[in-house]
C-alpha cells in the first residue's frame, strides 16, 4: 500500500481498475493536491492513516452486483472526510449507501449532453461554474437505477438521469461520467469543486514536493543497501537516476551499456552528464563488439532484436556482478508502463497495448524493484526533471528504442552502414533543433535503407545507399503522424547529407502515417 510519505494534504484515489484511475490521481495533482492510487480493497483504517481529506472512488470494467466485482471497505463512509465516487465508484457508493444498480438500457460510450438540474445548478456548489448544459464523456454499461430519499440528483443526460447525485446528509457525490477526460470540458472544474469547495483543500502540492515525499519514500525502501540502475540517456532512467541520488547519493551506481548501436556521440554526453556533472556513481560497458559480431549477417527485425535484448540481459548481469551488495535494482517505470503490462492496481484494467519493449530487464535478476516514478505520467516525469535540475536538452530528449540503430539501419548492420547513419541522423536533428522545430516532433530519426540508387557527382556516375527521414508527431506514440517539416528545411538537411556524408546518394522523406506504417522502420 502506497503511504503518504509526508504529513501533506492527500486525495487518495481507491483504483477499481478503470483506465483511467491514475488520469484521476493525476489531474488532483494539477490541481495542486497530493493523490496517489490505492487498492480499492484497502481498509477504512490503512486509509485513515493516509490523513486524507478527500477520497476518490474510481470506475471500473465489473459491474457491482457480480460476486467477484471488486469491493471498497464500507467504512470509507466513516473515515469522516468527502467521497466522491466516479462511474462504477458512484455506483458502489450509492450501492454502499442504499441505491441499487442495474444494467443500463444500452452500454453508453461517448460524448453525452449533460444538463444541470435545479439542485445542481447551485452556485458554490459541488457543480458550481459547470454551464447548465454541458458535454461529458460517459463509458459505462450500469446505471444507478434508484436511489432512496436520502440523494439529491445534481445533473442527467438524455439517457442517464441520474448522471451526478449527492447524498443529502453525508459528504459523497457521485458521477456517472469522466470528468477526469478532456472530453469532459469542465471536468476539471468539478474536480477543483470537490477538492476546494467540498474538501476545502489547501492547494499546497506541486512536484517539489513530490521530490522530498519520493527521497524519503526511497530512503525508507532501500536503507543503507546499494542500488543499481540501468541508465539508457533517455528522460525516464535519466530522471530516475536524480532522483535515487538525491535521496542515496553513492549508493547508486548506474550502469550504461554501450552496445555499438547507439547515435553520435551519445555515450560521451551521458557519461559527461552524469558522471562529471552530477558525480554520479556510472560505469560504461562497453559491448559493442559483442553486439555488432552476434548481429553480423542478421537481417530479420524480430532476430536482431531477440539478440539485442539477450546480449544486453548479460552485459547488465555481468555489470552488475561487480557490484556484489547491491540489493535493490531502480527502475523508471512511469505509470503507462505500469497499465500497458496489466499491473494496475486492480490486475483489472485492460491490456491495452503488447510493448516490445527489448532493453528492459527480466525480473528473474532477483533484485529488489524500486521504481519511483511509478505513479506519474510523462510530462509529470519531464516536470520532475526540471525540479531536479536534468538540462532540457535531456528533459525534451526524444524516446530513443531499445535496439538503438539496429532497427534503422535496414537489412544487415555493418559498421559503415552506422557511421553514415549515424551522421545523417546527426544532421537531421542539427537542423531541426536549429528551426526550433524539435520540441513539437515527437521522434525524428534517419533510416538507412539496403537500397542503392544513383547519383552523378563530378563526373562519374555512384550507386550508394539511401537515407530516409522519419519525423513524426504524436502524443502517446501509438498513433502518430508524419510531421509537416518545412520544405525548407527538408531541403536543408538534404543537401547537407549528401554534401556532408560520405556514401549516401538520396535523401527521401516518410510521409507514413501509424497506423498503418509504425514509426520505426523495423
Ligand atoms: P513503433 O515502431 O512500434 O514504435 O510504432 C512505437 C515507439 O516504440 C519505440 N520502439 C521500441 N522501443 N524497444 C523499445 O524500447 C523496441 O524494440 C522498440 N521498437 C519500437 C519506437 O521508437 C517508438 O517510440
Amino acid at each position: 500500500m502506497e503511504k503518504s510519505p509526508t504529513k501533506q494534504q492527500c486525495v487518495p484515489v481507491l483504483d477499481f481498475g478503470s483506465q483511467y484511475a491514475q488520469l484521476i490521481a493525476r489531474r488532483v495533482r494539477e490541481a495542486g493536491v497530493y493523490s496517489v492510487l490505492v487498492r480499492p480493497d484497502i481498509s477504512a483504517t490503512e486509509l485513515a492513516a493516509l490523513s486524507p481529506i478527500g477520497i476518490i472512488l474510481s470506475g471500473g470494467p465489473a459491474s457491482v452486483y457480480e460476486g467477484h466485482a471488486p469491493r471498497c471497505d464500507p467504512a470509507v463512509f466513516q473515515v469522516g472526510v468527502p467521497v466522491l465516487g466516479i462511474c462504477y465508484g458512484m455506483q458502489i457508493g450509492a450501492e454502499l449507501l442504499g441505491g441499487t444498480v442495474a444494467p443500463a438500457k444500452a452500454r453508453e460510450y461517448g460524448a453525452a449532453k449533460l444538463h444541470l438540474l435545479p439542485e445542481g445548478a447551485e452556485t458554490g456548489g459541488f457543480l458550481g461554474g459547470v454551464p447548465e448544459q454541458t458535454t461529458v464523456w460517459m463509458s459505462h454499461g450500469d446505471q444507478v437505477q434508484s436511489l432512496g430519499a436520502d440523494f439529491i440528483p445534481l445533473a442527467s443526460t438524455p439517457t442517464c438521469p441520474l448522471a451526478a447525485i449527492r447524498h443529502r446528509n453525508r459528504p459523497f457525490f457521485g458521477v456517472q461520467f469522466h470528468p477526469e477526460v478532456t472530453h469532459t470540458p469542465h471536468g476539471a472544474q468539478i474536480i477543483e469543486n470537490f477538492l476546494y469547495r467540498i474538501c476545502r483543500a489547501a492547494g499546497d502540492w506541486q512536484m517539489g514536493n513530490f521530490v522530498d515525499a519520493a527521497v524519503e519514500k526511497i530512503r525508507v525502501q532501500v536503507g543503507h543497501n546499494r542500488v543499481i540502475l540501468g541508465l539508457s540517456g533517455g528522460v525516464d532512467s535519466s530522471v530516475a537516476a536524480a532522483l535515487l541520488h538525491k535521496a542515496i547519493g553513492n549508493q547508486l551506481a548506474c550502469i550504461f551499456v554501450d552496445n555499438g548501436l547507439l547515435r553520435q556521440n551519445e555515450r560521451n554526453t551521458v557519461e559527461s552528464m552524469f558522471r562529471d556533472h552530477f558525480h554520479m556513481n556510472l560505469r560504461t560497458v562497453d559491448a559493442s563488439a559483442e553486439f555488432l559480431g552476434a548481429l553480423r549477417g542478421v537481417t530479420e527485425p524480430q532476430k536482431k532484436r531477440t539478440i539485442i535484448g539477450k546480449l544486453f540481459v548479460e552485459a547488465f548481469r555481468g555489470a552488475a556482478k561487480s557490484i556484489p551488495d547491491a540489493k535493490f535494482l531502480a527502475q523508471g517505470t512511469l505509470y503507462p508502463d505500469v497499465i500497458e503490462s496489466g499491473h494496475g492496481h486492480a490486475g483489472t484494467a485492460a491490456n491495452i497495448k503488447l510493448h516490445h519493449n527489448v532493453g528492459g530487464l527480466p525480473r528473474e535478476l532477483g533484485f529488489e524493484l524500486v521504481e519511483p516514478l511509478r505513479d506519474l505520467f510523462k510530462d509529470e516525469v519531464r516536470r520532475l526533471g526540471e525540479v531536479l535540475g536534468l538540462p532540457e536538452s535531456l528533459i525534451w530528449r526524444h524516446p530513443f528504442p531499445g535496439p538503438g540503430l539496429a532497427v534503422r539501419c535496414i537489412g544487415e548492420i555493418t559498421e559503415e552502414k552506422l557511421t553514415v547513419l549515424r551522421q545523417a541522423d546527426e544532421i537531421f536533428l542539427e537542423e531541426l533543433i536549429a528551426a526550433n522545430l524539435y520540441r513539437s516532433a515527437a521522434q525524428t530519426f534517419a533510416v538507412i535503407l539496403p537500397v542503392a540508387s544513383v547519383a552523378v557527382m563530378g563526373d562519374g556516375r555512384s550507386y550508394q545507399p539511401v537515407v530516409a527521414l522519419r519525423s513524426v508527431d504524436s502524443t502517446d506514440f501509438m498513433t502518430a503522424d508524419w510531421s509537416r517539416l518545412p520544405y525548407d528545411v527538408l531541403a536543408r538537411v538534404s543537401s547537407r547529407i549528401v554534401n556532408e556524408v560520405r556514401g549516401v546518394s538520396r535523401v527521401v522523406y516518410d510521409i507514413t502515417s501509424k497506423p498503418p506504417g509504425t514509426i520505426e522502420w523495423e
